[in-house]
Protein backbone atom coordinates (compact mmCIF):
# COMPACT_ATOMS: atom_id res chain seq x y z
CA UNK A 1 0.00 0.00 0.00
CA UNK A 2 1.44 3.29 -0.99
CA UNK A 3 -0.93 5.77 0.59
CA UNK A 4 0.66 8.34 2.99
CA UNK A 5 -0.52 11.47 4.72
CA UNK A 6 2.11 13.61 6.20
CA UNK A 7 1.24 16.95 8.08
CA UNK A 8 3.36 19.92 7.34
CA UNK A 9 2.65 22.17 10.53
CA UNK A 10 5.04 24.76 9.21
CA UNK A 11 6.19 27.77 11.69
CA UNK A 12 2.90 26.23 13.69
CA UNK A 13 1.99 25.71 17.47
CA UNK A 14 2.91 25.82 20.77
CA UNK A 15 3.49 23.54 23.98
CA UNK A 16 -0.07 23.49 24.91
CA UNK A 17 -1.55 23.42 21.45
CA UNK A 18 0.67 20.58 20.15
CA UNK A 19 -0.55 18.80 22.99
CA UNK A 20 -4.07 19.04 22.07
CA UNK A 21 -3.39 17.99 18.65
CA UNK A 22 -1.33 15.25 19.14
CA UNK A 23 -2.82 13.63 21.98
CA UNK A 24 -5.99 13.82 19.47
CA UNK A 25 -4.50 12.13 16.57
CA UNK A 26 -2.99 9.59 18.95
CA UNK A 27 -6.31 8.58 20.57
CA UNK A 28 -7.71 8.52 17.15
CA UNK A 29 -4.96 5.60 15.86
CA UNK A 30 -4.08 5.17 12.58
CA UNK A 31 -7.24 5.15 10.73
CA UNK A 32 -5.99 2.40 8.87
CA UNK A 33 -3.51 4.78 6.37
CA UNK A 34 0.21 4.95 7.24
CA UNK A 35 -0.10 8.85 9.02
CA UNK A 36 2.83 11.14 10.09
CA UNK A 37 3.07 14.87 10.95
CA UNK A 38 6.31 16.91 10.56
CA UNK A 39 6.66 19.38 13.12
CA UNK A 40 8.84 22.89 13.73
CA UNK A 41 12.42 21.47 15.44
CA UNK A 42 12.24 22.39 19.11
CA UNK A 43 8.76 20.22 19.16
CA UNK A 44 10.51 16.89 18.05
CA UNK A 45 10.45 15.37 21.93
CA UNK A 46 7.67 16.35 22.27
CA UNK A 47 5.88 14.83 19.33
CA UNK A 48 8.24 11.61 20.25
CA UNK A 49 6.83 11.53 23.70
CA UNK A 50 3.73 11.92 22.42
CA UNK A 51 3.60 9.16 18.93
CA UNK A 52 5.83 7.14 20.28
CA UNK A 53 3.83 3.65 19.80
CA UNK A 54 1.18 4.66 18.34
CA UNK A 55 0.71 4.37 14.71
CA UNK A 56 1.22 8.03 13.62
CA UNK A 57 5.46 8.93 12.92
CA UNK A 58 6.74 12.05 12.30
CA UNK A 59 9.45 13.89 11.39
CA UNK A 60 10.97 17.26 10.43
CA UNK A 61 10.26 20.33 7.65
CA UNK A 62 13.80 20.42 6.91
CA UNK A 63 17.47 19.73 7.51
CA UNK A 64 21.03 21.08 6.74
CA UNK A 65 22.96 19.20 3.52
CA UNK A 66 25.92 19.06 5.52
CA UNK A 67 26.73 16.28 8.61
CA UNK A 68 28.18 18.08 11.31
CA UNK A 69 30.65 21.11 11.95
CA UNK A 70 30.70 24.87 12.05
CA UNK A 71 26.73 25.98 10.54
CA UNK A 72 25.39 28.00 12.92
CA UNK A 73 21.42 27.69 12.78
CA UNK A 74 21.35 24.34 11.02
CA UNK A 75 20.51 20.85 12.05
CA UNK A 76 21.24 17.99 10.72
CA UNK A 77 20.16 14.13 9.84
CA UNK A 78 21.88 12.80 13.20
CA UNK A 79 20.17 15.33 15.31
CA UNK A 80 16.85 14.39 13.86
CA UNK A 81 17.07 10.68 14.55
CA UNK A 82 18.02 11.33 17.86
CA UNK A 83 14.45 12.20 17.82
CA UNK A 84 13.34 9.18 16.38
CA UNK A 85 12.46 11.35 12.95
CA UNK A 86 11.30 8.76 10.24
CA UNK A 87 10.73 11.87 7.46
CA UNK A 88 12.40 15.17 6.49
CA UNK A 89 10.38 17.35 4.07
CA UNK A 90 13.03 18.54 1.65
CA UNK A 91 12.86 21.73 -0.99
CA UNK A 92 9.57 22.93 0.28
CA UNK A 93 8.35 25.70 -1.72
CA UNK A 94 9.01 27.85 1.02
CA UNK A 95 11.91 26.74 1.63
CA UNK A 96 12.79 27.11 -2.07
CA UNK A 97 11.61 30.65 -2.76
CA UNK A 98 12.39 32.15 1.06
CA UNK A 99 15.46 30.48 1.87
CA UNK A 100 17.68 29.92 -1.31
CA UNK A 101 16.89 26.16 -1.57
CA UNK A 102 18.24 25.76 -5.47
CA UNK A 103 17.75 22.39 -6.89
CA UNK A 104 21.46 21.40 -6.23
CA UNK A 105 21.12 22.14 -2.17
CA UNK A 106 18.01 20.04 -2.28
CA UNK A 107 19.68 17.07 -3.72
CA UNK A 108 22.37 17.47 -1.42
CA UNK A 109 19.95 17.72 1.68
CA UNK A 110 18.00 14.46 0.13
CA UNK A 111 21.66 12.88 0.14
CA UNK A 112 22.29 14.26 3.50
CA UNK A 113 18.92 12.32 4.88
CA UNK A 114 19.30 9.26 3.27
CA UNK A 115 23.17 8.85 4.42
CA UNK A 116 20.87 8.73 8.19
CA UNK A 117 18.40 6.67 7.19
CA UNK A 118 16.17 9.27 7.06
CA UNK A 119 13.03 9.39 4.33
CA UNK A 120 13.01 12.44 2.24
CA UNK A 121 9.50 13.95 1.09
CA UNK A 122 10.93 15.08 -1.87
CA UNK A 123 8.91 18.39 -2.55
CA UNK A 124 8.35 19.35 -6.15
CA UNK A 125 5.99 22.05 -8.28
CA UNK A 126 5.32 25.09 -10.31
CA UNK A 127 4.48 28.61 -9.83
CA UNK A 128 1.31 30.13 -11.05
CA UNK A 129 3.73 31.86 -13.83
CA UNK A 130 5.46 28.55 -14.45
CA UNK A 131 2.38 26.70 -15.16
CA UNK A 132 0.43 29.75 -17.26
CA UNK A 133 4.20 29.40 -19.68
CA UNK A 134 3.38 26.02 -20.25
CA UNK A 135 6.29 24.96 -18.62
CA UNK A 136 5.28 23.06 -15.32
CA UNK A 137 6.66 19.53 -16.74
CA UNK A 138 9.78 21.06 -17.30
CA UNK A 139 9.76 22.35 -13.95
CA UNK A 140 9.09 19.42 -12.09
CA UNK A 141 11.41 17.07 -14.20
CA UNK A 142 14.52 19.74 -13.46
CA UNK A 143 13.83 19.23 -9.65
CA UNK A 144 13.46 15.60 -9.80
CA UNK A 145 16.58 15.18 -11.56
CA UNK A 146 18.82 17.41 -9.84
CA UNK A 147 18.09 14.37 -7.10
CA UNK A 148 18.76 11.68 -10.12
CA UNK A 149 21.74 13.09 -11.40
CA UNK A 150 23.61 13.53 -7.78
CA UNK A 151 22.52 10.24 -5.58
CA UNK A 152 21.58 8.34 -8.90
CA UNK A 153 18.67 6.22 -9.09
CA UNK A 154 18.58 4.91 -4.95
CA UNK A 155 17.86 8.31 -4.46
CA UNK A 156 15.05 9.33 -5.89
CA UNK A 157 13.80 5.72 -5.53
CA UNK A 158 14.24 6.07 -1.68
CA UNK A 159 12.22 9.43 -1.57
CA UNK A 160 8.87 9.90 -1.32
CA UNK A 161 7.60 13.04 -3.79
CA UNK A 162 5.12 14.90 -2.77
CA UNK A 163 3.74 17.51 -6.02
CA UNK A 164 2.74 20.72 -5.06
CA UNK A 165 1.73 23.52 -7.06
CA UNK A 166 2.92 26.35 -5.79
CA UNK A 167 -0.17 28.01 -6.41
CA UNK A 168 -2.36 26.28 -4.67
CA UNK A 169 -0.29 26.38 -1.56
CA UNK A 170 -1.85 28.12 1.28
CA UNK A 171 -4.46 29.96 -1.06
CA UNK A 172 -7.27 28.14 -0.97
CA UNK A 173 -6.55 27.23 -4.64
CA UNK A 174 -6.43 23.35 -4.99
CA UNK A 175 -5.43 22.12 -8.19
CA UNK A 176 -8.49 19.85 -9.96
CA UNK A 177 -8.30 16.37 -9.38
CA UNK A 178 -7.36 16.00 -13.05
CA UNK A 179 -4.95 18.49 -12.91
CA UNK A 180 -2.93 16.88 -10.46
CA UNK A 181 -3.30 13.58 -12.04
CA UNK A 182 -1.82 14.78 -14.75
CA UNK A 183 1.70 15.91 -13.40
CA UNK A 184 1.93 13.25 -11.05
CA UNK A 185 1.95 10.40 -14.20
CA UNK A 186 4.07 12.77 -15.42
CA UNK A 187 6.30 12.51 -12.34
CA UNK A 188 5.89 8.63 -12.40
CA UNK A 189 6.57 8.45 -15.72
CA UNK A 190 10.23 10.17 -15.60
CA UNK A 191 10.58 7.65 -12.34
CA UNK A 192 9.62 4.81 -14.68
CA UNK A 193 12.00 6.17 -17.63
CA UNK A 194 14.94 7.33 -14.57
CA UNK A 195 14.74 4.11 -12.12
CA UNK A 196 12.76 1.63 -13.62
CA UNK A 197 9.24 0.11 -13.26
CA UNK A 198 9.23 -1.06 -10.13
CA UNK A 199 10.55 1.48 -8.57
CA UNK A 200 7.59 3.76 -10.29
CA UNK A 201 5.24 1.74 -9.42
CA UNK A 202 5.97 1.42 -5.91
CA UNK A 203 7.07 5.10 -5.17
CA UNK A 204 4.91 7.04 -3.02
CA UNK A 205 3.45 10.57 -4.76
CA UNK A 206 1.51 12.72 -2.46
CA UNK A 207 -0.08 15.63 -3.26
CA UNK A 208 -0.35 19.07 -1.39
CA UNK A 209 -1.63 22.32 -1.87
CA UNK A 210 -4.98 23.44 0.48
CA UNK A 211 -6.39 19.81 0.70
CA UNK A 212 -9.28 19.67 3.00
CA UNK A 213 -11.72 17.28 4.58
CA UNK A 214 -14.20 17.98 1.35
CA UNK A 215 -11.03 17.61 -1.69
CA UNK A 216 -9.46 14.94 0.34
CA UNK A 217 -11.23 11.86 -1.39
CA UNK A 218 -11.45 13.31 -5.02
CA UNK A 219 -8.02 13.99 -5.04
CA UNK A 220 -6.75 10.72 -3.45
CA UNK A 221 -9.27 8.56 -6.26
CA UNK A 222 -6.98 9.93 -8.90
CA UNK A 223 -4.90 6.79 -10.10
CA UNK A 224 -1.36 8.14 -9.32
CA UNK A 225 -2.30 10.54 -6.27
CA UNK A 226 -1.22 8.30 -3.07
CA UNK A 227 -1.72 10.45 -0.12
CA UNK A 228 -1.27 14.10 0.66
CA UNK A 229 1.22 16.90 2.21
CA UNK A 230 -1.12 18.34 4.03
CA UNK A 231 -0.45 22.17 5.77
CA UNK A 232 -3.29 24.51 7.17
CA UNK A 233 -5.44 21.44 7.62
CA UNK A 234 -3.28 19.31 9.44
CA UNK A 235 -3.39 22.19 12.39
CA UNK A 236 -6.90 20.88 12.83
CA UNK A 237 -7.23 17.31 14.21
CA UNK A 238 -10.52 16.91 12.94
CA UNK A 239 -9.62 17.58 9.87
CA UNK A 240 -6.68 16.30 9.68
CA UNK A 241 -7.95 13.01 10.72
CA UNK A 242 -10.72 13.24 8.05
CA UNK A 243 -8.23 13.50 5.32
CA UNK A 244 -6.44 10.26 6.96
CA UNK A 245 -9.66 8.89 6.83
CA UNK A 246 -10.57 9.46 3.05
CA UNK A 247 -6.65 7.92 1.93
CA UNK A 248 -7.90 4.85 3.79
CA UNK A 249 -10.84 4.30 2.19
P1 LIG B 1 -1.58 23.94 2.49
O1 LIG B 1 0.02 23.65 2.50
O2 LIG B 1 -2.24 22.58 2.71
O3 LIG B 1 -1.81 24.86 3.65
O4 LIG B 1 -1.91 24.52 1.18
C1 LIG B 1 0.55 22.50 1.92
C2 LIG B 1 2.06 22.55 2.05
O5 LIG B 1 2.66 23.61 1.91
O6 LIG B 1 2.72 21.49 2.29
Amino acid sequence: MRKLVVGNWKMHGGLDANAALLGALREAGGQGCPSAVCVPFPYLQQAKSLLEGSAIAWGAQDLSEHAVGAYTGEVSGAMLNDFGCRYAIVGHSERRALFGDTDERVAAKVDAALAVKLQPILCVGETLDEREGGVTEAVVERQLKAVFERGGAAALAACVIAYEPVWAIGTGKTATPAQAQAVHAFIRGRLAAWCGADVAARTTILYGGSVKPQNAAELFGQADIDGGLIGGASLVAGDFLAIVAAAAS
